[in-house]
Parts: structure tokens; sequence; C-alpha cells
């Protein structure tokens, strides 16, 4: 297996100096279209896009964008009607699909199911949403479109709001905002907060405390969270009970869907559907130059009368898919290079070894679905009681003994445990 390819499964997987080499490059490409000159940076390369789930804006922006780059696509657009009906796993598909192409982008509904992929494909893989784990490449046109639109990322005020257990674009953005010094507060219904893995990694890797409401709706009078989100001290001292509509706190007020396919029933669905749509009228008391973000698709969340306001960013965003998928596709292909972009991987934790039955806590784990995958471990920094899985990120507490394994690498292919 070839060690030098560029994979993009986590957003951790790119530093900072990466991910603004992915914008100034898009910017490029975006600048270009616009004038309509043809591009030929992959031409003669060929991208596979392999979606076993639902999907409009990433497969066909990545499929647009490599056309644009005067490159060739083949696609399995439905898990119905590629070899996984038949119950072929991860690791053979891609063991396949690697020689018809140059670069895989995969949509599954498992979480890690990118992980396996890009270990066991020899071209490089993309995270094109894995179960309820992460969306990196959503995060990359998110942030693009926050910093083109608001000039910086740094010290903005970020609702994100919805379903944020089950939503995957907001896991991948909380860790990327968070590096890049935006403060964020997250607004969901009861049941559906944060996960713990995420709230923790962002107090611990960017020391970010997130503040938590369940409803963007309601008024805050609390001083603590005032300080929280920094509001000026004009505005937090001129009155003597001090009262803020939580909505105009926020400089970018992200929404998501409340992603039903994720529940284990319809019942369970029903009690939340609905419970945090935007309406027309609370856009009056968001600030001016707010945006209203959304990775779409939209169910109920956003009133359609909101589309109409300048600060409704959702469909450009959606848009800006295109510039970050080119850019992307080009640099881990290598068939454009840029300062500050590595041909390296970057280093990936030692595994632990472990108790050999020790699973994976989360039951939508690939490694809990796909018997011939064996279970990883690595460390949690600065957790000293906690392991972690090497695929989904689930936390386990630390079982008795686990230390790490002195092999480099663990061999993965064709490796059961029986
Ligand atoms: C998101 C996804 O698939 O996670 N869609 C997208 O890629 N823009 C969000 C969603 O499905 O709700």
């Amino acid at each position: 297996m070839s060690h030098a390819k560029r994979d993009l499964v986590s957003i951790n997987d790119l530093s900072d100096e990466e991910i603004q080499a992915v914008f100034a490059l898009a910017e490029e490409f975006d600048a270009r279209l616009r004038k309509g000159a043809p591009l030929q940076a992959c031409a003669g390369r060929l991208l596979a896009t392999l979606f076993f789930e639902p999907s409009t804006r990433t497969r066909l922006s990545f499929e647009s964008a490599m056309h644009r780059l005067g490159g060739s696509v083949i696609s399995v657009a439905d898990a119905k009607s590629s070899s996984v009906a038949k119950g072929e796993t991860i690791a053979d598909t891609v063991r396949v699909v690697q020689h018809y192409c140059d670069l895989i982008v995969i949509r599954h509904s498992l979480d890690g199911a990118a992980r396996v992929s890009a270990e066991f494909a020899q071209v490089p893989v993309i995270n094109g949403g894995d179960g309820v784990h992460e969306h990196p490449t959503q995060t990359l046109c998110d942030l693009y479109t926050i910093r083109k639109e608001k000039g910086t990322i740094a010290g903005l005020n970020v609702a994100l709001c919805g379903d944020l257990k089950y939503g995957r674009t907001v896991h991948s953005l909380a860790l990327a905002l968070a590096r890049f010094g935006a403060r964020i507060t997250c607004v969901a219904p009861p049941g559906l907060e944060m996960p713990q893995h995420v709230r923790r990694r962002l107090v611990r890797e960017y020391n970010c405390n997130i503040a938590e409401f369940t409803s963007l709706d309601q008024v805050v009078t609390d001083r603590e969270v005032i300080y929280h989100l920094q509001v000026p001290e004009e505005q937090a001292n001129d009155q003597l009970m001090p009262v803020w509509d939580l909505m105009s706190l926020f400089d970018v007020i992200y929404l998501t869907r409340v992603q039903r396919e994720r529940f284990h029933s319809h019942a369970e669905y029903q009690a939340v559907a609905g419970s945090y749509a935007i309406k027309r009228a609370m856009l009056d008391k968001a600030k001016k130059d707010a945006l209203i973000m959304h990775p779409l698709p939209r169910v109920d969340e956003l009133d359609y009368r909101i589309d109409r306001d300048r600060r409704a960013a959702y469909f450009r965003q959606a848009a800006n898919g295109v510039p970050i998928r080119m850019a992307l596709l080009a640099l881990l292909l290598g068939a454009v290079k840029v300062k500050g972009f590595s041909s390296a991987p970057p280093a990936r934790p030692t595994p632990l070894r472990v108790p050999p039955d020790l699973v994976c806590a989360n039951e939508r784990c690939v490694t809990r679905n796909e018997p011939y995958l064996i279970p990883r471990f690595v460390s949690v920094v600065g957790e000293p009681d906690l392991i972690q899985c090497a695929y989904c990120d689930c936390e386990l507490p630390r079982p008795e003994g686990a230390r790490t394994e002195e092999r480099e690498e663990v061999p993965f292919e064709g490796v059961s445990r029986a």
C-alpha cells in the first residue's frame, strides 16, 4: 500500500495552512470559471463517486468539479445498483474500484466507512459523508463561504442549530471553527445535542467552550453567556437588567435538518421534527449583516420567505462547492502543486494494544458492521481514562492494560479476528 497518497477523511486531515491553500486555489478556479476560461488541470484523470446514501450537492458538485477540470467521472449514485446490494464489503468495493479511477469520493451510512476505504484503496479517498461522523468537504465549503462573505472566521459568533447529534456536517464544522478562532454556540432540542467526543475535543484541543441553548427564539439575561459571546461593553452595560434576543448575538446562524433517517423510530423523529424552524419574523432580530447558512437539503427549518433576504447564504454556500471541490481534487491528485499543501499524509496516532474482544461502543461504527475489520483504538490526548475508536472517534473507558502498539502499523488487508 502506498503511503504517499493523501486522503481527506476528517477535517483534521488538513492543517490550517492546507485549508488556506485549498481556499486560495478555489478562489483562483472560481475566477477562471467566471471568465469562462477552460481548465485542463485534471485532463486524463478519472474520478469515481461511490454514493451509497442519497446526495444532490456533494456528488454533483464533485462531478461538476472534475468535468470543469477537464477530467472524467464514473459513478455509483444508488446503493441498489452496485454489488453492495449483493453483500459486497466496503474493502472489496474500493479494492476493485481503485483500478478504474484515480480518486474515490465515497458516501456511506456507517461511521468510519471513509477511513476503511482510505486504508484499503491505493488511490486517494475523499469522505463525502460517513454516517453521523464527519463531512469534511462540506466544512470546507462552509468555512470558505464565511471567509468570503465576512472576511474572517476568527472572533465570529457562530450558532450551530438543529440536529447536532446526528448531523455530520456540524461535527466537522465545529472542529474547524474552533481551530480558526470562532466562538461557538450550540442550539439543539433536548436529545439532539452535540456528541460528547466532539465537545470534549473542542475544549481539549482548542480551549473552545461552547454556550448551549434549546431554541433560537428566546431571550438571554445570563451575564456569563454574554461574557462568553463577548458582547461589546457599551451594549452590555446600557441596560439595568440586560436582556438580549438570542438571534441578535450571532454573525453566523447555521441551521441543519433533523436527520430523520438516523432515528430509531418515527415517533422519536416526530417528537423533535420542526422544533427549531426559523420564521421570517425572527430575522428582524438578527444582525443586519448576519449570515444564515444551511448545508441543505432543508425540510422545514427555513421559511422560504427568508430566501429573498441578502443574509440567506445557503444557495451561495452550495455554489461554492464546485470551486472548493475543484481545488481539493487538483491537490489530492497532485495535478496542481501549491505552497502550503503537503504531498505527505498527516501522521496517524499509533493504535493501542487492547484486549482482543474489545468492540467499539458505537453500533453504527463500521467495525461493528463489516466483519473482516479489527477494531482499533487510540489514546485520547489529555484523558488518561479514555480511549477512542480510530474509525468513528467514539470514546470508551480505557481498559486495564491498554498500551501503545509497538508495531508502527497494524496490517488491515484481509485480516480478520478469526
Ligand atoms: C448534508 C449531509 O449529507 O450530511 N448534505 C450535504 O451534503 N450538503 C446535510 C443533510 O443531509 O442534512
